[in-house]
């Protein structure tokens, strides 16, 4: 046998042990040696029953997801579960950690299932834009109702080893040594107890067209976007109408459909694209890091509260600072009420809010900060605020402690400047709410150590966040990419849009929500503040005044009742304006632009290109590592659709040359000289070549 497999007799039971780490993934090897073992115990007199096992920790992750798309060897899985259907000897899953996707089906296709305690089980295909494909559509609801088989692939949702023994999923639960109770199980089944899964009838009460009308409207509605849940639905439909090998027919078509579309491969680069975020080039993966047990968050506002919000969540103890005792107060207070909201909504219990507030310490005195192993600054965005307080804790904090800042837009070199460790010092750009957002931007000064990098960056997925890296620049990644898609989505109110067409043209597309939404919700008044500081930083900046002039009226979103939109009382539903459409008119007029109709495919090209190539130069540049780190920022930082993959993703599926040709048309038309195609665009659409590699 080969090494990715080992097949021994135990007590008359034929044990083949998976041994293909980490994760025990499906790949070519894998599912040769499965094979070749199956067939042996299916011949070997000495085996009365056999059992599959994987490790303590993965009985089997699935498929090799390198191997989607691309030609694969035989045999498939496909072949293997014909061999398991074909034993006339009872065959057993013995489930330790977890069976996922193929290994799920794997395990499907044996007769009988037995697991540890707490195992995990699960179909997530979907997330990956696909189906399980090697008949977990067909075998799934013979074993559990089809109600929850349906819920479990068209969600993607692991369940445990005991809600999968109610759900008849896992025959028995083994406390103690996996493979003794496994064999012991294994040893009570005599060959007139052969269970092949392809033989049951579907687990479906009542009539099935009923039953499939109710269940495609309802995925329908939660699925915006996404092909793969009505896919399912419809495979699990025939499972429940067609005999077993029409029901895999219709699978094996079905994923065969899903696996070539946008949508998959781009949710196939997310999956990837996440797990790149952490390989920093010169900065290799087993980099001693600083040990983080006690963090100290200095400022108790809107990010100050959330941030410390996210230690609590993870055990860390955290002292949140404040310079007064009423904003120290109201901070506290805003978290435990957070905290509460959420126990009301059954997603914690009060045992966990109590446990997380207890680690959640307040003061107003930053000495208070001499024992933290990381201290997030989290103060108003002044740079003189932030160095004296950089300044002050210098003195304070001991040797050795992370001094992170969260700033957004202020040079994070000139506020390490104000110590005499910058080496300790770092950019930790939450985004808000810090408690919700995936996303933490992770800011390397010039003089950042590489240890202090590797912590920061272990630190982030200790929060459960997701971690990128960014250099320092104005706005780091998301922000300084955002800024060109606010500048272009108001030149297109300019030119005769309105803002519920911007936005309505860009969230039919997928964007969480459409820009102007979106200014309203933060707050018009922060960008006012930031474009005040502009005007002065850089005043050869070109960009409307149309954002002004809301302002200037006091219209400064939801907090206002009224922004781009109006908000009834209470409301947070944006209502077209007609005030607004006022503005937009006289400003026209004032500005002598005759309104043309834009259309929708217009809007999302000037938008979407314009993040794009910002995101070039910022790659060319070397503020980001990869373009898969932008698309990451966007996915999760800023409500970009996963099944677009990201700006840069986008650009690639359209194809470069494109996209060049769309910008150098953008150039003609108005404002065009604010369009300059980035070099490293025109390099590589001159060459034929992708941003993601
Ligand atoms: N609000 C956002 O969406 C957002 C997003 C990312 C980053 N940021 C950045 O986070 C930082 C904080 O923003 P915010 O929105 O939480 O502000 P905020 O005004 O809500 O809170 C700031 C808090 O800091 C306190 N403070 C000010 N100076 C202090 C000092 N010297 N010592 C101790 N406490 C002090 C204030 O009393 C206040 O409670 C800023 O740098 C901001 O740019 C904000």
């Amino acid at each position: 046998m080969s090494d990715v497999a080992s097949y021994a007799v135990r007590d008359g039971i034929a044990v083949i042990t998976m041994n293909n780490p980490p994760v025990n993934g499906l790949g070519n090897a894998l599912r040769a040696a499965l094979m070749a073992c199956l067939q042996k115990a299916e011949a070997d007199a000495a085996a009365r029953g056999a059992l599959i096992i994987g490790s303590a920790r993965a009985f089997s992750g699935g498929a090799d997801i390198r191997e989607f798309g691309k030609p694969r060897e035989k045999p498939d899985l496909f072949e293997v579960n014909d061999q398991q259907d074909a034993m006339g000897k009872p065959l057993v899953a013995a489930i330790g950690g977890f069976a996922l996707g193929g290994g799920l089906e794997l395990a499907l296709g044996c007769h009988y299932r037995v697991a540890a305690p707490g195992a995990q089980l699960g179909l997530p295909e979907v997330k990956l834009g696909i189906l399980p494909g090697s008949g977990g559509t067909q075998r799934l609801p013979r074993i559990v109702p089809m109600a929850e088989a349906v819920r479990m692939m068209t969600t993607g949702a692991t369940i445990s080893a005991e809600r999968a023994k109610d759900l008849g999923l896992v025959d028995e639960i083994v406390h103690g040594d996996l493979l003794e109770g496994a064999i012991a199980f294994t040893r009570k089944l005599d060959s007139s107890q052969v269970r092949r899964t392809r033989d049951m009838p579907a687990k479906i009460d009542g009539d099935p067209e009923a039953f499939f009308a109710q269940v495609r409207d309802q995925v329908a509605k939660e699925s915006r976007g996404y092909p793969a849940p009505l896919e399912i639905v419809a495979c699990a439909a025939a499972a429940a109408t067609l005999p077993f090998d029409e029901g895999r027919k219709v699978e094996r078509e079905r994923f065969n459909r899903l696996v070539n579309t946008a949508e998959s491969k781009a949710l196939r680069h997310m999956f990837f694209a996440e797990r790149q975020t952490s390989k920093i080039p010169g900065v290799p993966e087993d980099t001693q890091v600083r040990p983080i047990r006690k963090a100290a968050v200095i400022g108790a506002g809107t990010m100050g509260g959330g941030i410390a919000m996210c230690f609590a969540n993870a055990g860390i103890p955290v002292t949140v600072i404040d310079a007064t005792q009423e904003f120290l107060d109201r901070g506290i207070s805003k978290i435990r009420s957070n905290y509460a909201a959420t126990v009301e909504k059954g997603r914690l219990a009060q045992s966990d809010m109590d446990k997380r507030m207890a680690l959640i310490r307040g003061s107003i005195n930053l000495a208070q900060a001499a024992d933290a192993d990381i201290v997030v600054e989290a103060v108003f965005e002044r740079m003189d605020v932030k160095q004296e307080l950089f300044r002050k804790l210098d003195g304070i904090v001991q040797p050795g402690a992370i001094l992170a800042t969260n700033t957004s837009t202020l040079d994070v070199d000139k506020i390490a400047a104000a110590t005499t460790r910058p080496e300790d010092v770092i950019g930790t750009h939450f985004f808000s709410p810090a408690n919700v957002m995936r996303l933490l931007e992770v800011v390397r000064g010039k003089r950042t150590a590489k240890d202090v990098l590797a912590t920061t960056m272990k630190l982030g997925k200790t929060l459960r966040k997701v971690p990128v890296v960014s250099g320092v620049c104005d706005g780091f990644i998301g922000n300084r990419m955002l800024e060109k898609y606010v500048q272009q989505s108001l030149f297109l109110l300019e030119e005769g849009a309105t803002p519920a067409q911007v936005d309505g043209a860009l969230s039919r597309w997928g964007m969480a929500m459409g820009p102007f939404a979106m200014y309203d919700m933060a707050g018009n008044d922060i960008g006012w503040e930031i474009r005040k500081r502009r005007a002065v930083e850089r005043p050869d900046m070109v960009y409307s005044k149309l954002a002004d002039r809301i302002c200037e009226k006091g219209w400064f979103g939801q907090k206002a009742g009224r922004g781009w939109y109006r908000y009834e009382k209470g409301s947070r539903k944006p209502v077209p304006d007609p005030e607004v459409e006022k503005l937009l008119e006289d400003f026209r007029a004032e500005i002598k632009v005759k309104p043309r109709k834009i259309p929708d495919e217009g809007i999302i090209e000037r938008c979407i290109y314009a993040l794009a190539n910002e995101g070039a130069r910022i790659l060319e540049e070397g503020i980001a590592l990869r373009a898969s780190d932008i698309d990451m920022v966007y996915l999760t930082g800023y409500g970009f659709p996963p099944y677009r993959g990201g700006p840069m993703f986008h650009a690639d599926s359209v194809g470069l040359d494109k996209v060049l040709k769309s910008i150098q048309t953008f150039q003609k038309g108005y404002q065009g000289a604010q369009w300059q195609p980035a070099p490293l665009l025109v390099k590589l659409a001159g060459e034929g070549k992708r941003f993601n590699l």
